[in-house]
C-alpha cells in the first residue's frame, strides 16, 4: 500500500507536532506532477516548490529570475499530484519585497491559484513584518534564514553563515524574529552546526536545515541534487542517484534505434484488419 493511501494530509501544525514528538521532518523540492507524486509516495513530509526552479528547471543563472506566474504554474502541477505532504510555495524575488500589500496579495495567489498549503519567505529580521502580515491574512509562513540566495548581491553572497560569533548571533537574531512574527517553521541554509543546534533546541517551531548539519529538526534538499539532474550542486547536497546519466543513455538508445530503423517495431505499430487492407489497396491502386 502506498503511503498516500494510508495517511492524512499534513498541515503546518503537523510539522510542529512532529518536532514536539522528536520526529525528524523530511522535506524535498519538486516542481512538476510526476516528481511530486514520486516524492509524496516516497514518504516526504513536505514538498517545497522552491525558487531553485529558476536554475534547476528553467536554466536561469540564479533564483532572482523566476517570476510569480512561473512559480504558480509549478505549484499547480505539484499540488495536483500530492495527497499527503505539506506543500509550500516559495515566494520569488520581488513578490514580497516592495510592500506588505503586495506580499499578502501574492501569498494569496500562491494559495488560491497554486493550491499550496503555505508559503516560504526568504530573509532575516527585516522581513519579520512581512511574515506577520501574511500570517495575519491566514496563510502559514515558513521563514528562511542563514544563507539567503535572493539577497546574495547585497548580503554576504553564497557563503557559510555563523563561523564567527558575531555572524552566528546575526543568524540567531534573524531566526528568532521570524519565529516571533508567527512563522510555523524556518529553513536554515548553509550555517554552522552550532547555530542549528541552538535554534533547534530553543525555538518551538521546526528548524529545517540545508547545509546546516544533523542537529536540525528536519532536512531539505533540492530534488535535482538528490537524483543527479543538476551539474552545479552545492557541496552540502548528497546525490542518491544518477538519473541524469540514466536519461542520457535512454535518449542515446532511442536516437540509435531511430537511425538504425529499429524503432518503432511491430509492437509499437497499429495495422488494419486484412479485409480493410485489401479494400484500401483496391481503392488506392497499390
Ligand atoms: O528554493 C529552494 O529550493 C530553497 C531550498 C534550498 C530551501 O529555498
Amino acid at each position: 500500500m502506498r503511503l498516500t493511501e494510508r495517511h492524512e494530509k499534513l498541515t503546518a501544525r503537523s510539522l510542529i507536532r512532529m518536532k514536539s514528538k522528536g520526529q525528524k521532518i523530511a522535506m524535498i523540492t519538486a516542481y512538476d506532477f510526476p516528481t511530486a507524486r514520486l516524492a509524496d509516495d516516497a514518504g516526504v513530509d513536505s514538498i517545497l516548490v522552491g525558487d531553485s526552479a529558476a536554475m534547476v528547471v528553467l536554466g536561469y543563472p540564479d533564483t532572482r529570475f523566476v517570476g510569480i506566474d512561473e512559480m504558480i504554474t509549478f505549484c499547480r502541477a505539484v499540488t495536483r499530484a500530492v495527497r499527503r505532504a505539506l506543500v509550500i510555495g516559495d515566494m520569488p524575488f520581488m513578490s514580497y519585497h516592495v510592500s506588505h500589500e503586495d506580499a499578502v496579495r501574492n501569498a494569496g495567489r500562491f494559495v488560491k491559484e497554486g493550491g499550496v498549503d503555505a508559503v516560504k519567505v526568504e530573509g532575516g529580521r527585516h522581513y519579520a513584518d512581512v511574515v506577520r502580515s501574511i500570517v495575519r491574512a491566514g496563510i502559514p509562513v515558513m521563514g528562511h534564514v542563514g544563507m539567503t540566495p535572493q539577497f546574495f548581491v547585497t548580503s554576504v553572497g553564497y557563503r557559510l553563515r555563523g563561523k564567527k560569533v558575531e555572524d552566528a548571533e546575526e543568524v540567531i537574531k534573524d531566526a528568532e524574529e521570524i519565529a516571533r512574527a508567527g512563522a510555523f517553521s524556518i529553513v536554515l541554509e548553509f550555517a554552522v552546526s552550532e547555530v542549528a543546534e541552538y535554534l533547534s533546541s530553543t525555538l518551538e517551531i521546526p528548524v529545517i536545515g540545508i547545509g546546516a548539519g544533523p542537529k536540525c529538526d528536519g532536512q531539505v534538499l533540492v530534488l535535482h541534487d538528490v537524483v543527479g539532474l543538476y551539474e552545479k550542486s552545492p557541496p552540502f547536497a548528497k546525490r542518491y542517484a544518477d538519473v541524469g546519466t540514466a536519461i542520457l543513455n535512454a535518449i542515446k538508445s532511442y536516437v540509435e534505434d531511430v537511425k538504425a530503423d529499429s524503432f518503432p517495431g511491430p509492437e509499437h505499430t497499429q495495422f488494419m484488419d486484412s479485409a480493410e487492407r485489401e479494400e484500401l489497396r483496391k481503392r488506392v491502386g497499390r
